[in-house]
């Protein structure tokens, strides 16, 4: 990165900054330590070479509320804050950032309806819950059960059991999730409308237009 802004300069251009992104539902705070002290070192290394950067992009990455517990972006503050004074002293550049996820995620929520509840053989003790939408329809960052949503249904409270989730489009993959734990209320029936919390980013503008024929996600703003 130092050659290519350095070259950059050579060129005529004038050269900003840096930018990262630590990876987006970051759980561990002291990753931008890591960026941003590379980033100080590509800032010294301009500098000896007569360009001065002024622009730091931080990137995205803060978390949304999905099932593991997160730190509040307080806490991220600090870090980011403590990092910058380590690696760049009293000559720190402009900051920004470009925050996704936090934003938007906990704005949103998935309406769906159970459409199957239904027992296999071979895991007569694991209900398999099939919904109206699954990873063709807004889910794909159920993908190796990545981000775990938090689900509410309407008998909350009642005896529960593990359950897996699926989705509607009798795709294999379209499995929500398997191996994660998930329980949900033994009176849950088909016909039931459940709430996927937290799940305003990364969900309607990923779903499909219309695989195996079902419609792409409804959004409502309110
Ligand atoms: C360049 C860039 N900035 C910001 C974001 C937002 O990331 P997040 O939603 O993890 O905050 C993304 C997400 O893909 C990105 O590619």
């Amino acid at each position: 990165a130092a050659g290519m802004l350095a070259e950059a300069g050579r060129a005529g251009l004038v050269p900003a900054g840096a930018s990262f992104h630590v990876g987006s539902q970051q759980r561990d705070p002291r990753q931008w330590d890591v960026a941003i002290k590379q980033c100080a070192a590509i800032f010294d290394e301009l500098s000896t070479r007569g360009v001065e950067l002024s622009l730091l992009n931080i990137g995205g990455g803060f978390p949304a509320s999905y099932r593991q517990p997160i730190d509040s972006v307080d806490v991220y503050g600090v870090e980011i804050r403590d990092a910058m004074v380590r690696h760049f002293g009293n000559r720190s550049p402009r900051i920004i950032a470009e925050p996704g996820r936090y934003i938007a995620g906990d704005a949103g929520i998935i309406q769906t309806e159970v459409v199957l509840v239904a027992e296999k053989s071979r895991e007569p003790d694991k209900r398999w819950i099939f919904l109206d939408i699954g990873k063709f329809g807004g889910l794909p960052e159920t993908f190796e059960e990545a981000i775990q949503y938090r689900i509410t249904t309407p008998h909350d409270g009642s005896p529960g059991g593990p359950v897996v989730l699926a989705g509607p489009t009798c795709d294999e993959v379209d499995v929500l999730y398997a191996a994660a734990g998930y329980t949900l209320p033994l009176d849950l029936t088909a016909g039931d409308r459940i709430e996927i919390h937290s799940a305003g980013a990364y969900t309607a503008t990923y779903s499909a237009v219309g695989f195996n024929g079902f419609p792409p996600l409804s959004e409502y703003y309110i």
